[in-house]
Formats: structure tokens, sequence, C-alpha cells
């Protein structure tokens, strides 16, 4: 890997973190009245973005379909095969619940996203249509109606975000 390469995806992995960070910010300085100071987070946001997704695209990680979702595939099978139970457990050593909570979600998910873009490759010239819910809670995704409680957090479903 080029120097370059390793500094695009430094920026990359920056850009990304500065424009979900702005975002939250937006909407704290919303919430606090600060309205100008909204705007230039959300403005800043925005701009953030647009330099992520330059360096992506320098990268080349945007490829086909097909590609991307196996890319998808092997990267939540990482987080909750490798990345997610030593922070699991690395969390419970610090005793901070919180962390625990959140981590151990998220972990959950990623088992579901790893099956969901694997159905999706497998099944990528179905054009059947599919609608998706989020629960906005733990990131549970489910296709269709199978569910009354998310079954990882315990979310209601008519909370989910219906994804069409
Ligand atoms: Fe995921
Ligand atoms: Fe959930």
């Amino acid at each position: 890997m080029s120097k370059t390469t390793d500094n695009l995806k430094t920026a990359f992995a920056g850009e990304s973190q500065a424009y979900r960070k702005y975002k939250a910010f937006s909407k704290k300085a919303e919430e606090e009245g600060f309205h100008n100071a909204a705007r230039l987070f959300k403005a800043a946001a925005k701009a953030e973005k647009i330099h992520a997704l330059s360096h992506l695209n320098n990268l080349g990680m945007i490829k086909s379909t097909a590609e991307n979702l196996q890319a998808a595939v092997q990267g939540e099978t990482f987080e909750f095969t490798e990345m997610y139970p030593g922070f699991i457990q690395q969390a419970k050593t610090d005793t901070n619940s919180s962390a625990e909570k959140a981590f151990h979600f998220a972990n959950e998910a990623e088992k579901v996203h790893a099956k969901l873009y694997q159905d999706a490759l497998n099944n990528l010239n179905d054009k059947t249509e599919k609608v998706y819910y989020l629960c906005p809670v733990c990131g549970f995704i489910e296709e269709g109606d199978q569910h009354d409680r998310c079954p990882i957090c315990g979310t209601m479903k008519n909370l989910f975000k219906k994804i069409d």
C-alpha cells in the first residue's frame, strides 16, 4: 500500500467522523437555541461529507454492487467476530455498562446486517420489492413484518423506521 493510499484511509476515517460529529453538534446547538452555530455545524458536516466521499472514491473502494455487498458482509462479520466481542469483554472489565450495552447492541445488529447482505448478494438478480424496517435504538434491521418488538432491544415495532 502506498503512503498516499494510507493517507486516504486516514483522511476518509477522519472526515467521516467529523461529518457524524458535526451533525450531532448541530442538533445539540439547535436544542440549545443557537441557530447560527447549528447552521454552521450543518454546513461543515456537508463539507466533510464531500471530503469523505472524495477520499473514498480515490481509494477505489466503491466497486460493483456484488463486490460492495461482499465487502459489506466481510466488514460486518469482522465486527461481530473479532471487534465487538473483545470490546464487550473490555467494557465489562472496565465496569462501563453503558459502553457494554452499546457494544452488545451493535454486535447483535451486525450479525443480522451480515446475513441480510449475504442474502442480498445471493439474490442480487431477484427484483421482488423488499421493504426493510430499522430499529432506531439498536440498529437491528428486518425485512418485512416479522416481529412485534425488536428481538435485540425490545423496542416496539411501531417505532421502527420504514426504509423503502
Ligand atoms: Fe452493521
Ligand atoms: Fe432494537
